[in-house]
């Protein structure tokens, strides 16, 4: 299995373009300390890839790797489609940029689906440009990724019924945000990304004890970080994410198991952010590594 971490930040990104926070303010003179909006590619056979969420970035990310760009007819792309985790606008804002598509292949759980469809209303506007085929992530099962390349399955492990703020009345549904997990049968290698963490079920436990890879949500470093920061007047888990220290914190869980770790999805007010900071000696202490864009996992 061959995963490009395509982007490492929350939504805004680093620097976020409103933001003179100190994170954002050093990423401006910083090059190393910038993120994209967090998302993935997922090698599916020979010249094909699925993009995993599809942020604001999508377009600087296909052009900063060289296997995602089009060729050789004057409009081929070895993108086959987009999974989504959730309905997040930093995860679907990139959809309408791949409207130049001649078709597009769009996997994500019913809730999401309806959300995109009826709130941002992405159906119609996109159906004058490109024909967006809208396929089932199933949430319980797995189902072969790709038909025409790899043997590659997914699953959606449902984590939490958070759902974005443009659809905060919709009916609640376990399914409104997921965790990837990605199986090659032919390895047997798993990996599960969870870039929304508001809740870690028993299922996600499962499956995260079971998988050798986890990329999980690091938006924020402790709960009162929003507070502190002053961006916000809830917690981090009020905010819908786990907290990666402190009680509750997603580390001690991370730490326990025998994947491969990383944190993802980071909020430009997390610690995190600046490569000197302690906190990423803690993180190496506990076998835990903070994703960089670029990175290129292999399992
Ligand atoms: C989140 O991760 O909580 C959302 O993406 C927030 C947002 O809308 O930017
Ligand atoms: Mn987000
Ligand atoms: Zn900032």
């Amino acid at each position: 299995m061959l995963l490009l971490v395509l982007g490492t930040a929350a939504g805004g990104g680093i620097p976020q373009w409103n933001c003179a926070c100190p994170g954002c303010a050093w990423a401006r003179v910083h090059p190393h300390w910038r993120r994209r909006h967090a998302s993935l590619a997922v090698h599916t056979g020979e010249g094909r890839w699925y993009l995993v969420n599809a942020t604001p970035d999508i377009g600087d990310q296909i052009e900063a790797r060289p296997e995602l760009h089009p060729g050789p007819g004057p409009r081929q792309t070895p993108i086959a489609g987009v999974i989504l985790t959730d309905a997040e606008l930093d995860h679907t804002l990139g959809i309408a940029r791949l409207r130049e598509a001649t078709g597009l292949q769009v996997r994500a759980t019913a809730p999401v689906r309806q959300a995109l469809l009826e709130r941002l209303r992405l159906g119609a506007v996109l159906a004058p440009y490109t024909s967006v085929t809208w396929r089932e992530l199933p949430a319980r099962g797995a189902e072969p990724l790709d038909r025409e390349a790899g043997g590659l399955q997914i699953s959606g492990i449902p984590v939490s019924g958070k759902r974005p703020r443009y659809a905060a009345d919709a009916p609640d549904d376990e399914a409104w945000v997921v965790a990837l997990r990605l199986y090659d049968p032919a390895s047997g290698a798993s990996a599960l990304y969870a870039p929304a963490l508001a809740a870690w079920p028993d299922r996600l436990q499962q499956a995260a004890a079971e998988a050798d890879c986890v990329i999980a949500d690091g938006t924020f470093w402790d709960d009162e970080e929003p507070r502190r920061t002053g961006i916000s007047a809830h917690t981090a888990t009020g905010m819908g994410h786990l907290p990666i220290e402190g009680p509750g914190g997603t580390a001690d869980r991370l730490a326990s198991l025998s994947a491969r770790c990383l944190y993802t999805h980071l909020n430009n007010t997390n610690p995190l952010v600046d490569p000197a900071a302690p906190q990423h000696k803690r993180l190496a202490r506990l076998g835990i590594e903070v994703a960089q864009d670029g990175m290129v996992i292999e399992l």
